[in-house]
């Protein structure tokens, strides 16, 4: 098929944010180019997050990609968290009124909103290198890249950046027009993906003396675990048996015992940073996603806020083409960013809480533990936690 050299929408990047803001995109009957730097393998062997909020399971049915979800999700009504050595059930349905959270791979996401898109016979340049964006401030934008050796450039209305945090979009902002903050924590998560039964129904949280864990899973029979682990270390350094061993050490005594133990089929470190870019929108660029920002994965909330970025794009886009209105484009950056912020401070508060912090003080240390102790004792902190957990509603107007 041959490449387009004029659309409406130029997408950077075939990560979530991309693939989903394309989907949405042609349910408006809007046209988009997709230009991602790696081939669509690359992209669909990337593990990455696995719960899923209500407002991300909703973008996804109206991109017309919901019927897997639905059909395969896990439902999740409750979490909980293991300190000291005993597990407390948090009721997310009891208390949110009914709400859940959805257990389904981003893999899957992926696959199925990569499918979509080909199904749908829409253009996406994978492999595309040398990416570059022009002309975003003023009224014609450009992007250039370079593709099975030869050079493209495509016109577009609008350019959006869903390419991540190292992505080209954002760098290519002159820095006097965006503002950043950003928080990196003294620590990272190494993830273990194994085909054994997961050591519960529900994922467990654990705060133990010797770090953080996470209990999660992407099927009945699939499991997915986290361990806090020191900034140097990596993947090699941790045997299976290493790796099984210091989750057991750190896991409750009960939940231990159900630990169902296999042959890694994946192994991965991850460092923890919360980051914010102010604005998300330059001129006729905008960003999605990590493009934007960035969120510790402790509160779930990476791909479900490259989803709502993407769902008051999508809506603002539909406005600008078929309602001739162009003030969902004027307040994008306003409307993203206030909920980008109120999950960054959910995330940025439960990693806090939840993680040995190596430089921490003897009052530090007691703070946690006060608020770990006023957490369990507490109905109304709970369903702050619950609250958050399952994700704040999308203010679209
Ligand atoms: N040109 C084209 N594509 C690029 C470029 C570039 N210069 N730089 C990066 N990309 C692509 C990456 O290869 C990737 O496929 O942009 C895509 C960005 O996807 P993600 O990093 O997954 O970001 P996003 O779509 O915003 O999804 C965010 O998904 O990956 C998780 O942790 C992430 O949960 C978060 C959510
Ligand atoms: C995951 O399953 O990968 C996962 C689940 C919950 C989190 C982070 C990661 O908070």
């Amino acid at each position: 098929m041959p490449l387009p050299t004029r659309t409406q929408v130029i997408i950077i990047g075939a990560g979530p944010a991309g693939l989903l803001l394309g989907q949405l995109l042609h349910k408006a009957g809007i046209e988009a180019l997709i230009v991602e730097r790696q081939s669509a393998a690359h992209v669909l062997g990337r593990i990455r997050a696995g719960v899923i909020e209500q407002t991300t399971a909703d973008a996804l049915t109206a991109a017309g990609v919901g019927e897997r979800l639905h059909a395969e999700g896990l439902p999740h009504e409750g979490i909980a968290l293991s300190v000291a050595g005993r597990r407390h059930r948090i009721d997310l349905a009891a208390l949110t009124g009914g709400r859940h959270v959805t257990v389904y791979g981003q893999t899957e996401i992926t696959r199925d909103l990569m499918a979509a898109r080909s199904a749908a016979g829409l253009p996406t340049v994978h492999e595309a290198h040398d990416v570059s964006v022009h002309d975003f401030d003023g009224a014609a934008p450009r992007v250039r890249f370079t593709h099975e050796g030869t050079t493209h450039e495509v016109r577009g209305d609008f350019i959006a950046g869903c390419d991540g945090f190292h992505g080209v979009c954002r760098a290519s902002v002159p820095a006097t027009a965006l503002r950043t903050f950003e928080k990196v924590y003294p620590f990272g998560w190494l993830g273990l993906l194994a085909d054994v039964p997961p050591v519960s129904p529900e994922l467990i949280y654990v705060r133990s003396p010797r770090g953080f864990a996470l209990c999660s899973m992407r099927s009945p029979t699939r499991s997915r675990y986290y361990l806090q682990c020191p900034l140097d270390s990596q993947p090699g350094h941790w045997s299976d048996d290493a790796f099984w061993a210091e989750l057991r050490l750190r896991l409750d005594p009960d939940t231990a015992a159900q630990l169902r133990t296999g042959p890694a089929l994946e192994k991965s470190i991850a460092p923890l940073r919360s980051f914010v870019t102010e604005p998300m929108r330059f001129g006729r660029l905008f960003l999605a996603g990590d493009a934007a920002h960035i969120v510790p994965p402790t509160g779930a909330k990476g791909l479900n806020l490259a989803a709502s970025d993407v769902s008051f794009l999508a809506h603002a886009f539909d406005a600008h083409y078929n309602a001739h209105s162009d003030e969902g484009l004027a307040r994008y950056s306003e409307r993203a960013l206030a909920r980008v912020w109120k999950a960054e401070r959910f995330s940025w508060w439960f990693t806090s809480l939840m993680h040995g912090f190596p430089d921490a003080t003897g009052f530090a240390e007691r703070m946690q533990d006060a608020e770990l102790a006023w957490l369990l004792e507490s109905p109304a902190a709970q369903a702050a936690l619950a609250e958050n957990y399952v994700g704040l509603p999308l203010e679209m107007h």
